[in-house]
């Protein structure tokens, strides 16, 4: 019972508003470790165990006053403060609840609480967005001995944290503890200050208002290691491996470059000798994928030599992982690997339909996909989510588990989470030729969605960005947005302007904006009554949206039910629906007579009754494309495609004028789809247009900032070999990988001119200089040292920044060709590149526009300290909803 209470707490999905701005939180506690070590041989490491604690108040309010970093312990310091009684915070000193130590690894586990603070009441007014706040607290970790030690330190729950004088923005937030940073630490104390960030999402928003955090530091040997043993593979079914992918996860915690020079099973006798060209910076962390099979029948685990060389080494050296396999039915929920579109293996849990079965309904296309979305917190391979479907076997589909890469998936299945489920769903048709099956076919084009709490959320998500595809959807305990979830009430105050502009790099996400996409497709509502975890208000807002918007569900609110419970995905009615729509014959596209299509990121947007958006004029607002018949009028939309056989029709009114499509279009288009733009008020087919397509921003490059995640192939990070920029290059590749198993390759701007083989996206570190010349002739966005200009969409000037002004930080997409992105972190100094290596993409719902030029008061003010912000269009100019102070 306590084992689900336990996961019933994580089911939902944690956002974190106001990580990048810093401004959400509204106290601060600082602890400061007393001089009590403990010296003890045996142990080198070892925490504190008094830690001194001060609380404050505001976004970061403390940066005010030179950070936390900068203050000493003073027990009659005074700080301004917005929620504690008297309007002030004070230092207090926090006994660590448990500390321990051993000879290889020390911890300490805090529980921090405030006694000045009305909490019940301050919720009556501002809800959860009051227990959202923040604390520092201030330990040691003591090195004993006369040896540097090669540490990684775990943070579990923390935001950010400083180690002596060095900065690590990226904590552990959702204690995945996949990408630790790698110290070497020198004998003596070290002084640790933490960044505490409570999230109701992830501390829940009923419970005691505290924050616990777990600091963990481990001994390492300071060489290529393994961050887990084993080997991520598939189970075997029927004898074999469900597919080829393999993934082990390699962490260098020596101080040189380590290179992978192979990877081989380990009953073959010759090491290879062929560079894999894997390279892993000191400290990073990297997911490596491979091929691996069974050496024959019916063993039960496999084992693989890892070779790899040290930088100014001679020789090279060896690692091995083994790992035990699972064999089960091949109709069992079982494990499958394959490729993420950025590069890295992911998995999912797939039940292809039962042996038995006999699906009436069943056409030459084959049986659709029925998705099962877990919570946050959870693994599709632990059994509450796999098995949640076992008390209906015989269901006419193929059923499936997806990850979304993490257990909080990804970005709670927006973009990184929503492109593994989608190749998760492709990756059925290479194994159905994988394991030689001879059952019931697929077709990956038909999904009926469900999941549930965060999952649920992400059934939102598919049924409003994939409505073609969606033949039913299922709903369950999700929550709509994650500004209606925790509202972002307490963030610091901010001229409405800038707010707007974050405000709308979220659109695509508010998914009560967006119900109109629904139309035509079934809908199964479910939510516990009173659910204290995800308020059931979130689905009846959801129904009530659906109808205003003329389209329709079934709500069903089940009474005296909280957020999850045992059959909570089989519920009479959910039970009756998976049978229903599984047999469902609808043809898909479905033929809409009239519909509404609302568009927040065109890059996140499939079709909807054959029609798709492909551009916005102004992609800070939403886009609006109504449907009746054969005439259709639009709003804020640059371009469109449809599919002449979907609408049935070889001529559309189109905002009142009217459009042929004829033959020639059909076919100078290549094939049945047609593309027409708008330009001067008046729609054409794409042979008319003429414009640069080079430089006109498409595809995978829409969006705001987190259109960088769109990565085809691991990212690459380029620093300017400088302490300044490798440090940076090394954290955002910690937080990638942390927080969406990202891999990424690190490398010097200088030695990537030499090389330019890789896919995925790019993501340039640059410290007080110009930029190497991009694709675009003509950016409007221009750092040199000191200095970084903006040309306005009416070509005006806008420069921020001088050689005697504070730090600067900017963070600011540019394109590449093949649809790639590059990311820009510039700072004309080492406090203005920290700040702009905030904003790239971490966790959900914080809202990162296209481009954002921070001053240094952003460290306190939060989003009113940006200097500018906003997006650039399909030209690459900046759109006239941005904001230029
Ligand atoms: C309240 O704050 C004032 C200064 O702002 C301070 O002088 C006073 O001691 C505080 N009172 C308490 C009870 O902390
Ligand atoms: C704390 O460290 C001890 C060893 O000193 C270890 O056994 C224990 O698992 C650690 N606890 C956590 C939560 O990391
Ligand atoms: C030293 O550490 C060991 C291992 O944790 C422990 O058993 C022992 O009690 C410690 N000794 C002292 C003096 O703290
Ligand atoms: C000081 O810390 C103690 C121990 O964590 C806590 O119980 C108390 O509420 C704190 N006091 C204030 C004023 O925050
Ligand atoms: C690689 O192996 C081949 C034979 O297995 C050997 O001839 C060659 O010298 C090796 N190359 C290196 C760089 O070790
Ligand atoms: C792998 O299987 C062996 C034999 O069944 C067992 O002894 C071992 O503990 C297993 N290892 C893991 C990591 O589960
Ligand atoms: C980094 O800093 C260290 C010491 O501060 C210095 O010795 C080293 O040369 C610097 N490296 C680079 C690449 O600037
Ligand atoms: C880099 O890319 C350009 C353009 O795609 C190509 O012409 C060139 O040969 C490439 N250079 C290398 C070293 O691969
Ligand atoms: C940035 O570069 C300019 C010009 O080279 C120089 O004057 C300035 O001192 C640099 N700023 C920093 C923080 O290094």
């Amino acid at each position: 019972m306590l084992r689900s209470l336990y996961l019933v707490y994580w089911c939902i999905a944690s956002l974190l508003p106001l990580v990048v701005f810093c401004d959400a939180y509204q106290h601060d506690r600082l602890a400061v470790a007393l001089e009590k070590r403990q010296e003890n041989a045996s142990a080198p490491l070892s925490f504190g165990s008094s830690w001194q604690v001060l609380a404050t108040w505001g976004a970061d309010p403390l940066e005010y006053v030179g950070g936390f970093r900068s203050l000493h312990y003073d027990p009659s310091a005074l700080f301004r403060s917005s929620l504690p009684a008297n309007g002030s915070a004070k230092w207090n000193i926090s006994e660590a609840s448990q500390t321990s130590q051993s000879s290889e690894a020390a911890n300490a586990t805090l529980s921090i609480s405030h006694s000045n603070v009305n909490w019940d009441f301050l919720k009556i007014v501002y809800g959860w967005a009051a227990v959202q706040y923040q604390s520092w607290a201030r330990g040691t970790l003591t090195v004993t001995g006369d040896q540097v030690q090669h540490v990684i330190l775990y943070t579990d729950a923390v935001l950010e944290f400083w180690v002596d004088d060095t900065h690590y923005f990226g904590g552990d937030f959702f204690t995945f503890r996949n990408a630790p940073p790698v110290l070497h630490l020198a004998p003596g104390d070290h002084q640790i200050d933490l960044r505490l960030v409570r999230d109701v999402r992830a501390f829940g928003g009923i419970l005691a208002p505290t924050i616990d955090v777990i600091i963990h530091a481990e001994r390492v040997k300071g060489s290529l290691e393994l961050v887990k043993p084993g080997i991520l593979v598939s189970d075997v079914v029927g004898g074999r491996l469900a597919s080829p992918v393999g993934s082990i996860v390699l962490r260098n915690s020596g101080e040189q470059a380590v290179e992978v020079i192979g990877i081989q099973p380990s009953h073959t006798q010759s090491p290879s000798n062929d560079s894999l060209g894997i390279v892993i910076a000191a400290g990073q962390t990297r997911p490596v994928a491979f091929n691996v099979s069974l050496p024959s029948a019916n063993v039960s685990s496999l084992s693989y030599f890892i070779t790899y060389k040290t930088e100014g080494e001679d020789g090279s050296s060896t690692l091995e992982t083994t790992q035990n396999l699972t064999t089960t039915s091949i109709y069992e929920p079982h494990k499958i690997t394959y490729l993420h579109p950025a590069g890295m293996a992911s998995y999912t849990m797939l039940r292809p339909p039962a042996g038995n079965i006999s699906c009436a309904s069943e056409n030459d296309s084959g049986l659709p996909v029925l998705l099962g979305l877990h919570g946050a917190g959870l693994e599709a391979d632990n059994d509450q989510v796999s098995h949640a479907l076992d008390s209906v076997p015989d269901l006419c589909a193929w059923v499936m588990f997806p990850t979304g890469v993490t257990p909080w998936s990804g970005d709670d299945w927006h973009n990184w989470g929503f492109a593994d489920v989608e190749a998760a769903v492709n990756s059925i048709s290479t194994w159905i030729d994988f394991v030689g099956w001879h059952g019931p076919g697929v077709n990956t084009e038909r999904w009926i969605v469900s999941g549930h709490s965060n999952g649920g959320q992400g059934t939102w998500y598919a049924l409003t960005h994939r409505p073609d595809k969606v033949l039913a959807a299922a709903p369950v305990s999700g929550y709509a947005s994650i500004q209606k979830y925790v509202p972002y009430e307490l963030w610091q105050p901010a001229d409405p302007r800038r707010t707007a502009v974050v405000s709308a790099s979220l659109n695509s996400y508010r998914h009560e904006m967006l119900m109109p996409n629904a139309r035509g497709i079934p809908i199964q509502q479910q939510h516990g009554e009173i659910d204290d975890n995800v308020p059931a208000y979130n689905s009846r807002l959801l129904s009530q949206q659906l109808y205003l918007s003329g389209t329709n569900s079934s709500y069903n609110e089940v009474p005296g039910q909280n957020h999850w419970w045992e059959t909570v995905m089989t519920t009479p009615q959910l039970v009756d629906f998976y049978y229903t729509q599984t047999k469902s014959n609808a043809s898909l596209p479905r033929k809409l007579d009239e519909f509404e299509m609302v568009v927040g990121d065109p890059g996140d947007m499939g079709s909807k009754g054959g029609l798709r958006v492909l551009s916005l004029e102004d992609p800070g607002q939403y886009g609006r494309v109504h449907v009746k018949g054969h005439t259709i009028t639009t709003s804020n939309v640059l371009s469109l495609e449809f599919d002449p056989i979907v609408l049935g029709t070889q001529s559309l009114t189109v905002d009142g004028s009217n459009v042929a499509l004829g033959k020639d279009t059909a076919e100078s288009s290549g094939g049945s789809s047609i593309t027409i733009h708008k330009q001067n008020n008046e729609w054409h087919s794409l042979s008319q247009q003429s414009t640069n397509e080079d430089i006109v921003r498409s595809g995978r490059q829409l969006g705001a900032m987190t259109a960088i995640l769109r990565s085809q192939g691991p990212f690459t990070i380029q620093h300017q070999d400088s302490n300044g920029t490798t440090s940076i290059a090394l954290q955002v590749s910690r937080n990638l990988y942390q927080y969406f198993h990202a891999d990424a390759f690190i490398q010097s701007a200088a030695a990537s001119r030499k090389t330019n083989s890789t896919t995925g996206n790019l993501i340039t570190i640059v410290l007080n200089s110009t930029l190497s010349e991009g694709v675009h002739p003509d950016f409007p966005i221009t750092p040199s040292p000191g200095v970084i200009s903006i040309r306005d969409g009416r070509g005006g000037k806008h420069a921020y920044g001088n050689s005697g002004a504070p730090s600067i930080g900017a963070a600011f997409l540019r394109p590449l060709e093949d649809e790639r992105l590059e990311l820009v972190i510039w700072g004309s100094n080492e406090d203005g590149l920290r700040q702009a290596a905030r904003m790239v993409p971490m966790v959900t719902g914080v809202g990162q526009p296209d481009f954002v030029v921070l001053g240094a008061e952003a460290r306190w003010k939060g989003v009113d300290g940006a200097l500018a912000l906003g997006f650039l269009d399909r030209q690459w100019e900046v759109t006239a909803s941005s904001f230029l102070s």
